[in-house]
């Protein structure tokens, strides 16, 4: 995919945006190891990954097929745990939950965008929405209140009761953003979130995410495209189940949005500050 010709709009931001000295990173990860077993013999899928994540960073994880990014971010998501190795989120050691205090930090603490959408089919926009809103524990009034207020900042005010079938790709995968970004998480994680996108639903996506990015957010998101990893203010490359580069770089301002154009709603993050 062949985003816009637009290294021109480079530099009409800061270059990276550390964390405050006096908060914990929201990712600290130390000596990652795990290991699966397959058939007798141990698959290491990240072989010892130490990696910080400030507040506000905007990280790219890139890497071949196999390398081990999704394995890394499960873990960051606390979707799986690693067979050695410390992991503290926004300060809390992972290790030292159980299983429901683990649910909590996660349904409060992250929001998930993954390939794919993991959209319930049958559910509109709005449901879609609400349901992690719902497992964090918001109640009904304002899960509806804060679910149109994010679908409409994706610019899908006129969709909200449409069901996954009756929207496009692009459009899924807004409803996936609305749905990560609805109950305020310090931290989004997004796993190949372009990587069924055409060009266009892409450049809306990273556009959503540059302004996310620009009000504060912290996001960790895998791509193998460098198109896509160029709005990112960090690109972290993983090879063989460890961290081959670690660099910052300054972070492409977003094109233009298309997105609101036809009369529902303009993107504006600000809406989002906690
Ligand atoms: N549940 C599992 N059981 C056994 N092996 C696994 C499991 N999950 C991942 N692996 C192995 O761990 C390695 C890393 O997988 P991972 O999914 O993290 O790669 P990736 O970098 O995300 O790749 P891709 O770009 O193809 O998504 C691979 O060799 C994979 O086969
Ligand atoms: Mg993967």
């Amino acid at each position: 995919m062949i985003l816009a010709s637009d290294t021109a709009r480079r530099g009409s931001r800061s270059d990276e945006s550390p964390g405050s000295t006096d908060e914990p990173p929201i990712i600290a990860l130390s000596n990652i190891v795990k290991s699966y077993k397959m058939g007798g013999e141990d698959v290491m899928a990240t072989r010892g990954i130490s990696l910080t994540v400030a507040r506000g960073e905007f990280v790219a994880i890139m890497g071949a097929s196999g390398s081990g990014k999704s394995t890394l971010m499960n873990i960051m998501g606390c979707l799986d745990v690693p067979t050695s190795g410390h992991y503290h989120l926004d300060g809390v050691n992972i290790r030292s939950l159980a299983d429901r205090a683990l649910s909590r930090i996660r349904n409060r603490k992250i929001g998930f965008v993954f390939q794919g959408f993991n959209l319930i089919p049958r559910m509109s926009a709005l449901q879609n929405v609400e349901l992690p809103m719902a497992y964090a524990g918001i109640k009904p009034a304002e899960r509806r209140q804060r679910a149109i207020v994010a679908l409409s900042l994706v610019g899908l005010g006129g969709r909200l009761e449409h069901v996954s079938s009756e929207l496009s790709g692009g459009q899924q995968q807004r409803v996936a953003i609305a749905r990560a970004i609805s109950t305020n998480p310090a931290l989004i994680l997004a796993d190949e979130p372009t990587g069924t996108l055409d060009t266009q639903s892409s450049v809306e996506l990273m556009t959503i995410f540059s302004n996310l990015h620009a009000h504060g957010r912290t996001i960790v998101m895998i791509t193998h495209e460098h198109d896509v990893a160029a709005y990112a203010s960090r690109v972290v490359e993983v090879r063989d189940g460890m961290i081959k580069s670690d660099h910052v770089q300054r972070a492409l301002a977003p094109a233009p949005s298309r997105i609101g154009q036809s009369g529902t709603t303009t993107i504006d993050a600000d809406e989002f500050e906690g």
